[in-house]
């Protein structure tokens, strides 16, 4: 009796394991194509230089540790007594300000230490796995990625970025359509 239930539960989850959404093999190429842009995207220094695993924002498209000692701190947002708001503003600085200033959006900050974001680096395969691992993306849904991705100020910030810094190279709106793109068909993944 107990086996038979055992069996059930078995070949039940094996079915669920293999239902995902069916794409053709076609569709699935695409993805991959379009994941492959997601990818070029998440490894820009705009946005790698955040989504690191060490504790110390990087600066440049040399993606060097940030000057003076700047940390992550408890919540992201640098140490109790240097948080990163006591030199990045809301906004870039106008223009007539030293390249080197500050740049500036809203809610400039790290991830948190408990859950780092940090995909600076990895391999096509682990990136496309931890952006949909909800234990590691800040508990976000494909719609609520999707909307970060559209709309996130620290995102945007990457084609808007102040100074003689180079903005991210693929238009935004093409990124959001390739993240679409590549969520539609069940957001696969590319082999390792
Ligand atoms: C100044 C630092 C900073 C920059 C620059 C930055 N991010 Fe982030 N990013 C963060 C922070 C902080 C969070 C966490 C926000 C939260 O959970 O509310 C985050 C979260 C995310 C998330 C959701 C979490 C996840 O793991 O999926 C995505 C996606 C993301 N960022 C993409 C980008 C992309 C793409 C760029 C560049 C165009 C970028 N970020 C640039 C700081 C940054
Ligand atoms: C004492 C002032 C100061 C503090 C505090 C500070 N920053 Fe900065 N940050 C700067 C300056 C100045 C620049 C620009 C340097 C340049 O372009 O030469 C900069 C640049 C950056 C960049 C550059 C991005 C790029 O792509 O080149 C990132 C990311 C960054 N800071 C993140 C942070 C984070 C996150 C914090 C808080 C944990 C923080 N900073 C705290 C002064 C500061």
């Amino acid at each position: 009796m107990r086996a038979a239930a055992l069996f059930l539960i078995a070949a039940l989850s094996l079915s669920l394991a293999a239902c995902g959404p069916r794409i053709s093999a076609e569709q699935k190429a695409q993805a991959l194509q379009s994941f492959a842009t997601v990818e070029q995207v998440f490894q820009h220094p705009r946005c790698s230089n955040c989504h690191i695993p060490g504790d110390q924002p990087l600066q440049f498209d040399s993606q060097t540790p940030h000057m003076m000692n700047v940390v992550r701190g408890p919540e992201g947002k640098g140490a109790p007594g240097q948080p990163c708001s006591t030199c990045h503003g809301e906004a870039n600085p106008p223009a007539g300000y030293s390249a080197h200033a500050p740049p500036g959006a809203p809610h400039w900050q790290l991830p948190p230490p408990d859950h780092k974001m940090a995909w600076i680096g990895l391999p096509a395969h682990e990136l496309c796995a931890m952006i949909q691992d909800r234990k590691r993306n800040g508990d976000r849904d494909m719609p609520a990625l999707i909307k970060h991705v559209s709309e996130d100020k620290l995102v945007l910030w990457g084609w808007n970025p102040g100074g003689n810094r180079v903005p991210v190279p693929v238009p935004h709106d093409r990124f959001v359509a390739a993240f679409k793109t590549w969520a539609d068909a069940g957001a696969p993944c590319p082999s390792p």
